[in-house]
């Protein structure tokens, strides 16, 4: 027997076959159910016992020899059958990729950045990470500001703080610190707030802050770049509204409405029938803050705003669910492809 399997190994070594018929005769022949190897097999069973080792080690090496070869033989059979009828043609043109959409917010963002570019502003950007004195110290916020607490900050550290940023007014102060002014710049970017998720709330959304320090920069400057601004974008009969707020890093401190984009002012379920819609915070930046960040208050002024990027998608393309904005869902993308 031991003979007959030397001879065995030696004859399915040398095999070799490019045609599958002759490749499944050799797979019936040796491996097959009623093959040479099942009926060496059970010819192994009547062997003397004190052979009984060395002849399975043979036998099993003889299997594996055997199967390694069909295997090796038809994984080049299959790569030549794949290449005999589907051969190389280097005339092709390249397959198209699966284009998708700029994202509708990627869209606005690019059309305020270039709007404000048009008049000078410059674009910056800054961590998403904050410390507090980024955040809100140097910004004027008291101690016990509510905005600070832990139900409206995402807090990473404690004890120094370190925040994920809750809005982008903490790039000003970045700003403010290293560039001498003037400084006319805008810094668009993610910002994070403890809310429970819903179609009108996210735990992250994007706004622009706006920045122009100089001498002399006053309100009006304010009220016409904004009027500048909403004109642009929202069409040029679009008229806007400052009502008096509160921020601590303004002084004084507006909200600015828009008439209307979808009714014109006339009422209607976007501006809960008021004509009006707010897109932004703005005001003149408190002395404090300049001088917190190394400007002399008594020489230069400016003014500053900031606005939630998806609120404005909103009134551009009436999107009903903020959710939509985050879950990548292609069918929601497609819809904009005409507006890149
Ligand atoms: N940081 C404010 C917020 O997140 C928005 C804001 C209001 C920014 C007034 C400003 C500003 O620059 O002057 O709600």
């Amino acid at each position: 027997m031991e003979h007959n399997i030397q001879r065995l190994l030696d004859e399915i070594k040398s095999f070799s076959t490019v045609k599958p018929d002759e490749l499944e005769q050799f797979r019936i022949k040796y491996l097959g159910k009623n093959g040479i190897l099942n009926n060496l097999f059970e010819e192994f069973k009547a062997q003397p016992p004190q052979q009984k080792q060395m002849l399975g080690k043979l036998l099993n090496s003889l299997k594996q020899t055997a199967s390694e070869k069909y295997n090796d033989l038809k994984n080049n059979i299959d790569i030549a059958g794949k290449q005999e009828t589907k051969p190389l043609d280097l005339t092709l043109n390249a397959t198209n990729g699966a284009y998708g959409a700029r994202h509708p917010m990627s869209i606005i963002r690019k059309e305020i950045i270039e709007i404000f570019s048009r008049i000078g502003f410059t674009v910056a950007d800054g961590p998403e990470i904050e410390d507090d004195w980024h955040n809100f110290t140097a910004l004027n916020f008291q101690p016990d500001h509510p905005a600070r607490e832990m139900q409206d900050t995402f807090f990473i550290e404690q004890n120094p703080d370190i925040v994920l940023r809750t809005h982008t007014s903490s790039v000003q102060v970045r700003l403010m610190q290293t560039q001498k002014p003037p400084l006319r710049v805008i810094m668009p970017g993610r910002v994070y707030r403890n809310e429970a998720i819903s179609s009108r709330a996210h735990c992250f959304f994007n706004q622009v802050e706006g920045l122009y320090i100089d001498k002399n920069v006053s309100f009006a400057d304010l009220k016409q770049t904004l009027l500048y601004f909403s004109k642009e974008m929202f069409g040029s009969d679009t008229k806007i509204r400052l009502r008096p707020s509160y921020f601590p890093f303004t002084e004084p401190s507006a909200e600015m409405d828009i008439s209307c984009s979808l009714c014109g002012g006339k009422g209607c379920s976007m501006c809960k029938k008021t004509g009006w819609v707010e897109i932004l915070g703005c005001g003149m930046v408190d002395p404090n803050v300049l001088e917190n960040c190394n400007i002399d208050s008594k020489v230069y002024t400016g003014y500053a705003f900031g606005m939630g990027i998806e609120r404005i998608t909103n009134l551009k393309f009436t999107v009903k669910d903020l959710r939509l904005f985050s879950e990548n869902d292609i069918r929601f993308l497609k819809q904009f492809k005409n507006n890149i």
